[in-house]
């Protein structure tokens, strides 16, 4: 496995090597990183997986810079998944205008419409963030196939419209979440949980399933859910950002004529913000 630093090493790297398949990651990685570089493998010959904190897409008041960068560790996690290259540029190499705080002279891109809600709407500039690294970093491996995790549902939305929008001949699979055996959805933020936080943190997930049941069975009152759902988990301790049910293409918010679907959160437990959903058939 090589591990390269810079864009034009990597072009060099990936001459004459077949099919790309491509899995971009913060590091910390964790077993759902690793079964989306084993999805990638079933679709391409050689295997980029980036390891980019990506400044642009956390807030002021976020953990960019408390984020855990284990890289040592992560490259042996994909020597052993079987990963090619591991590309690891600096944010100098990624955002030569970036100064510590904005991009200057630099484009960015305006992610699509169904960014501006749920995570968009408390995370001013995420997606922007997200779609623009994402955006670079495909047109530095340029892959033919791309694995993001479902775990990251609206993410995963967002990048399927940048790839229509600007006609990138890039196919993106999806891959369903890892879960801790609790139901904890995996994450490397879990690692700011104290061991009581996190036997409480698979709340959220039972919380979802009990929307899912709810509807399978024939309730299709979508915002008493919701609620009901918000003030259970509010009761147990957690500050809900958001519940919400939402048609599983578009993220409108569902309604009853809708059968593909997906029940998303968002909360903080103590200072730590979670996320997870269920996309399912009604
Ligand atoms: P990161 O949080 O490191 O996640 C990298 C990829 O792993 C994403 O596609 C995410 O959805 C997926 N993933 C995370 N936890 C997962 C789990 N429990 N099960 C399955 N897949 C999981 O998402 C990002 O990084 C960044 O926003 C990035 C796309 C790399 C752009 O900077």
């Amino acid at each position: 496995m090589q591990i390269i630093h810079t864009v034009a090493e990597l072009r060099t790297a990936l001459k004459n090597r077949g099919h790309i398949g491509f899995v971009p990651t913060m590091g910390n990685l964790h077993a759902g990183h690793i079964q989306l570089v084993d999805i990638a493998k079933r679709h391409a010959q050689c295997i980029v997986v980036s390891i980019f904190v990506n400044p642009l897409q956390f807030g002021a008041n976020e953990d960019f810079s408390t984020y855990p960068r284990t890289f040592k560790a992560d490259c042996e996690k994909l020597a052993l998944a079987g990963a090619d290259i591991v590309f690891a540029p600096s944010v100098k190499e990624m955002y030569p205008d970036f100064d510590g705080k904005a991009l200057n002279q630099s484009m960015t891109i305006t992610p699509p419409p169904l960014a501006a809600e749920l995570c968009g709407a408390s995370r001013p500039g995420h997606f922007s963030g997200v779609a623009t690294v994402v955006m670079k970093l495909f047109n530095i491996v340029m892959p033919q196939i791309a694995v993001f995790g479902k775990k990251d549902f609206q993410q995963l939305l967002v990048i399927k419209e940048l790839v229509k929008q600007f006609n990138l001949p890039i196919e993106i699979i999806a891959g369903e979440t890892m879960r801790e055996p609790g139901g904890l959805a995996m994450s490397s933020r879990n690692g700011y949980l104290t061991p009581e936080q996190k036997t409480a943190a698979a709340q959220m997930q039972r919380t979802l399933q009990g929307i899912v049941a709810e509807i399978r069975q024939g309730n299709h009152d979508y915002p008493a859910l919701e609620k009901s759902a918000i003030e259970s988990l509010s009761r147990q301790g957690w500050l809900v950002e958001y519940v919400s049910v939402r048609n599983a293409f578009t993220l409108e918010p569902a309604t009853e004529y809708n059968t593909c679907l997906v029940v998303l959160a968002a909360a903080k437990l103590g200072n730590t913000r979670l996320i997870d959903n269920i996309d399912f058939l009604r």
